[in-house]
């Protein structure tokens, strides 16, 4: 693992879902009684995980059994950590080698009111060279690769287009998932994608407006599928769960009620679950049931831990 060749993977007959991470992180959570300022403040245990966007979505493919192959960029020594940490998991994980630090983010909880303070350090900026390789990467992979998940946040250097360039780049039979933010999303869009899986904040700046409603949601997310290239748009609501808007149809799946702990990769675990559902050949809208119920399993878990297969089976049962 760890080889910058490209990969292919089969398990109970499933093409490995590929994700790609521009941005990781090495994710460390702890808590401590209050937030002050001029104080030493104590923590208690430290939890260190590989993060961000596509990472997240391949721990959760992972949890489930679904192979995958996760590409990631790598630098410096938390580069090297997030490697040992992503070797710890068993996740297929190859990286592309850049001359910047990989990020780092802190999360915090503040056991006193249960808020959760979340520090993301600046990540490295990517060269043309090194947006290059990405670009090769992407090309480069199986053709028989049935998604290709593209999540997170740009890094430095990479144009606002950078996604819908990636999209470009898949080989012809693959499906794009994106799950972005801001100007990426924006830009990303542009491309032929199968998916894209914004919440309802990001789904409003990339309409312009403030969305109000259900009705409203259905609206926006028609007027982006009309412009052509995307096929589906899965808005996702917090605890309201999500809504799924194709040319032809609208549906909302509620989430089900469950103990707040940490939203910390509440989305990430939810296109998991959709992935997942989506690799093993399920309806659409049974997929999108397990991504809701992904999603409000992580909920349940502390700081950046992720959902368990068993807490989404038992949710999903609740949600029948
Ligand atoms: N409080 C909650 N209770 C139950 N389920 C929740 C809750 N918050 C989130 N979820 C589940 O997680 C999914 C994704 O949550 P959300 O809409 O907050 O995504 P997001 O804003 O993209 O998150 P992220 O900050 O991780 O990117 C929801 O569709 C829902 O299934
Ligand atoms: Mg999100």
């Amino acid at each position: 693992m760890g080889d910058d060749t490209g990969a292919r993977g089969k398990l109970d007959g499933m093409d490995s879902v590929v994700t790609f991470t521009l941005n990781p992180a090495v994710d460390m959570s702890t808590s401590t009684a209050y937030v002050v300022g001029d104080r030493k403040l104590r923590c208690e245990t430290r939890v260190v995980e590989p993060g961000g966007g596509g990472i997240n979505v391949a721990r959760v493919l992972h949890e489930f059994g679904v192979p995958n192959v996760a590409w990631w960029t790598r630098g410096g020594d938390v580069g090297e950590r997030l490697a040992h940490l992503l070797d710890a998991t068993g996740i297929d994980h190859r990286s592309i080698p850049i001359g910047g630090e990989t990020r780092e983010h802190l999360t915090v909880l503040e056991r006193a009111s249960n808020r959760q303070f979340r520090f993301n350090m600046p990540g490295p900026s990517l060269s043309e060279a090194e947006l290059e390789a990405c670009v090769d990467r992407v090309s480069g992979i199986d053709p028989s690769t049935p998604y290709l998940v593209l999540s997170g946040s740009l890094p430095e250097g990479a144009p606002d287009d950078f996604y819908a360039r990636l999209a470009r780049a898949a080989p012809k039979g693959c499906k794009v998932i994106l799950d972005t933010s801001g100007a990426a999303l924006e830009r990303g869009v542009e491309a032929d994608l199968y998916l894209v899986k914004p919440n309802v904040n990001e789904l409003s700046a990339l309409a312009g407006t403030t969305v109000e409603d259900e009705e409203h949601i259905r609206d926006v997310a028609r007027s982006l599928l009309a412009r052509g290239g995307v096929q589906v748009v899965i808005t996702s609501l917090g605890a309201g769960g999500a809504t799924a808007t194709t040319r032809d149809e609208h549906w909302h799946v509620h989430a089900p009620t469950v103990r707040f702990r940490s939203a910390v990769g509440a989305g990430d675990s939810m296109v998991g679950g959709l992935v997942a559902g989506l690799a093993r050949g399920w309806p659409l809208s049974d997929a999108i049931r397990y991504g809701v119920a992904a999603g409000a399993a992580t909920v349940t878990r502390p700081g950046t831990q992720l959902c368990t297969r068993d807490d989404v089976e038992r949710l999903l049962e609740q949600m029948a």
